[in-house]
């Protein structure tokens, strides 16, 4: 028989890393909601690792040694959202440093970005990541010290060369930070490539079910910076509760299951709708006609996502027609959930936003995909 050590990562991802709670036998791990922790006459804690929760608690250690599993790192960090854990790196940097970042990615990111850079006295470059001499040709050595990226990027999915922008990164003697939330580590380990730093909303596909905000860094690289990232965690109190941590390695149990679902669902779709006399185009890395397709099929494995977009004919009206008229889909903000999801992006992030107004966003959950199929070819008549 195997040791547990060889075994897949799904399976031990199924078993919540094979956990028995030692109190009970219990094979679910329990929730703690205390806040503070008990110590001896000698004023000595019963537990030496719990003191307070808001430097940790003992319901975020299943779910981190799960996602550190998962994404072949050393160490994993639970926050309370995907916004908390990359404001947790961008303020660990020092004033007069560097960033670079693409111009389109989350873009909740990219507008705390854009303010807080200036006030924090960071200077902050986006590139084009549709250009793959961008990112070489915006970082300076000696200047730059953390190159941030997403891929594939949110929501037109460019998909970055991760190794690439790794090498371009150690070369100046920065770091590699990358948004790994679409590719979900079923599919890309970014740390594999080379990145530093895998940061994800958690939010999406690891919880899965659109009933948790969380978020989550993980690294192979416990030194000062990371110090200084836990530090911003304990410090600045975006700790996650311990009941949403509890869903949080609940929802994981099934990451495999429901993202292998989502992507070959997405690719089924993406082929489907290639082509419509509606569409001006079907944005998919895994379809052979995307820009990216070809970087997608060296750093992603057994899928390229749950997420596409179709650029609908007749702009923003007919882009808005699409998505009043579909009854399956949701219309709702967010992604990576078991329901599948549409949105008109531009409606959601403004005039500032580098989004087509034509664009409508699909976020493939696990129904039927004949179900999506015939949903958006009635919307699309
Ligand atoms: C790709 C991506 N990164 C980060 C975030 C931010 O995560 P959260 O909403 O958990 O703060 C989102 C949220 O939509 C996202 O889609």
């Amino acid at each position: 028989m195997n040791k547990k050590s060889d075994l897949a990562p799904e399976t031990k991802i199924a078993q919540a890393m094979h956990h028995v709670d030692t109190a009970t036998g219990g094979i679910a791990p329990p929730i703690q909601p205390s806040t503070t922790y008990v110590r001896d006459e000698n004023y000595q804690l019963m537990v030496p690792a719990h003191s307070y929760s808001r430097d940790e608690n003992p319901g975020y250690l299943v779910a981190e040694k799960m996602l550190a599993e998962l994404e072949g790192a050393t160490s994993a960090l639970l926050f309370s959202s995907g916004m908390a854990a990359a404001m947790a790196v961008i303020q660990a940097l020092q004033p007069g440093d560097h960033i670079v970042a693409p111009k389109v990615m989350y873009w909740g990111l990219r507008r705390w970005l854009l303010t807080f850079c200036g006030n924090w006295g960071l200077q902050l470059d986006l590139f084009d990541a549709s250009d793959p001499h961008a990112l070489e040709n915006s970082v300076t050595e000696g200047k730059t010290k953390l190159v941030w990226i997403e891929s594939p990027c949110n929501p037109t999915w460019d998909v970055i060369d991760i190794g690439a922008a790794a090498d371009i990164a150690h070369g100046i003697g920065a770091r590699l930070a990358i948004d790994s939330t679409i590719a979900t580590p079923v599919l890309t380990q970014p740390i594999e490539f080379g990145a530093d730093i895998v940061m994800h909303s958690a939010t999406k596909y690891l919880n899965g079910h659109s009933d948790v905000v969380a978020g989550a860094l993980v690294t192979t690289q416990e030194d000062e910076f990371w110090a200084g990232i836990c530090r911003n965690r304990v410090d600045g109190g975006a700790i996650l509760g311990p009941f949403e941590a509890w869903l949080l390695q609940r929802g994981m149990r099934t990451l495999f299951l429901r993202v292998r679902r989502s992507s070959e669902s997405a690719m089924t779709i993406a082929k489907q709708f290639e082509g419509h006399p509606n569409l001006e185009a079907v944005l998919y890395p895994g379809l052979t006609s995307h820009p990216g397709h070809e970087i997608a099929r060296k750093q992603m494995q057994g899928g390229y996502g749950g997420m596409l977009s179709l650029r609908v004919t007749g702009g923003e009206e007919g882009a808005l027609a699409v998505v009043k008229n579909c009854k399956v889909f949701t219309r709702a903000t967010s992604l990576g959930c078991v329901e599948s999801l549409i949105e008109h992006r531009y409606s959601i992030e403004g005039k500032s936003s580098p989004i087509p107004k034509d664009l409508v966003r699909l976020s493939i959950g696990i129904e039927s995909v004949d179900d999506l199929i015939a949903d958006l070819e009635q919307a699309l008549s």
